[in-house]
């Protein structure tokens, strides 16, 4: 050890800390899509917000692309502590957090302006708080958007047109009991299998917000768009206890509020997306169907809608269709 080294260790034990206290936490954060995709946006104002907050003794390491492995495999190692964030779609929450399901329900909101206000009012925050006791921190509903349908084979305006297409889904029940009443044939599969499936024809098509479609390039694999938008698809940043729980109540505060502000940009990046988006896979080659026959896929839906009435309660649905 130098003379100076020597020095500074001294100096930082009379003042009651050590040298190597002063070292960053880097904390691991993965999601699905590209670092300049809406999750990747999302998630670098998160953490340059709690570095700032923190002083730098909190940092972020970006696992973008899956490079972690499918969400929910993501939020197992939440769970366990072997990842620290993720940035992920409600696609497999509800297998962990059953209360999250209702919000997967098809043509539940009829807008962004709802959706947000839902998810950021009282009936979104008390589902935030159902996640401790599993294992997991919830610190905000930030966004996918609402979804869209993609094949190789056809433009779809009404279910009848989707019907008898082997479409990928998410491992959503709730998702893939609705879009059995259009007549699709789900094929559940991890979204980091999905590019390959489309490309090998293993389906003939998948659902995701433009944000997603755009970022994984699935114009280069698929030919017809149709701005079904079937269904919000809501999402969280999610952390593992493990670290929350070392968290000073300052510390706590900068890291729910980084997570506030992550949620702003990252809507902001799925309305930007939306604006400019499909005129861009339009450039690429897709074929977009913008007239969709929306009162039919409603219509198709109302047997879905009985059972989901069983399954969350009637009146649950009701309150948030009601807000305005
Ligand atoms: O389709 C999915 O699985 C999700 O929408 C994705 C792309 C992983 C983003 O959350």
């Amino acid at each position: 050890m130098k003379l100076g080294h020597i020095a500074a260790a001294c100096l930082s034990l009379a003042l009651g800390t050590s040298a190597f206290a002063q070292q960053p936490t880097v904390l691991k954060i993965g999601y699905a899509t590209s670092k300049e995709s809406h999750y990747g946006v999302g998630s670098t104002v998160f953490c340059e917000e709690i570095e700032k907050g923190t002083q730098g003794r909190y940092k972020c390491q970006h696992f973008a692309n899956s490079a972690l492995g499918g969400e929910r495999e993501q939020i197992e190692a939440i769970q366990l502590g072997t990842q620290d964030l993720v940035n992920t779609s409600t696609g497999p929450v509800g297998n962990f957090v059953p209360e999250v399901k209702i919000v997967d329900i098809p043509f539940l909101f009829r807008d962004y302006d709802h959706a947000r206000k839902v998810m950021d009012g009282p009936i979104g925050q008390d589902i935030l708080t159902k996640f401790p006791s599993k294992g997991i921190i919830a610190l905000a509903w930030t966004e996918n958007g609402f979804r869209h349908m993609t094949n190789s084979k056809r433009d779809i305006v009404k279910p009848s047109d989707a019907a008898g297409l082997k479409m990928r889904t998410m491992e959503n029940k709730v998702h893939m009991d609705g879009y059995r009443t259009f007549g699709i044939l789900p094929t559940p599969m991890a979204f980091p299998e999905l590019f390959g499936a489309l490309q090998q024809g293993t389906v003939d098509g998948q659902e995701n917000p433009i944000p997603v479609i755009l970022s994984s390039k699935f114009s280069q694999v698929q030919k017809h768009l149709s701005l079904t938008g079937h269904v919000y698809s809501p999402a969280l940043l999610l952390l593992s206890p493990k670290v929350w729980n070392k968290l000073s109540d300052a510390d706590k505060k900068v890291f729910t509020e980084a997570a506030k502000k992550a949620a702003i940009a990252q809507r902001k990046k799925v309305n930007d997306d939306e604006n400019n988006g499909i005129a861009q896979l339009e450039k690429d080659g897709m074929k977009v169907t913008r007239t969709v026959d929306g009162a039919a896929f409603r219509e198709a839906l109302k047997p879905a809608y009985v059972s989901y009435a069983k399954e969350f309660g009637a009146d649950n649905i009701k309150k948030i269709t009601d807000v305005k």
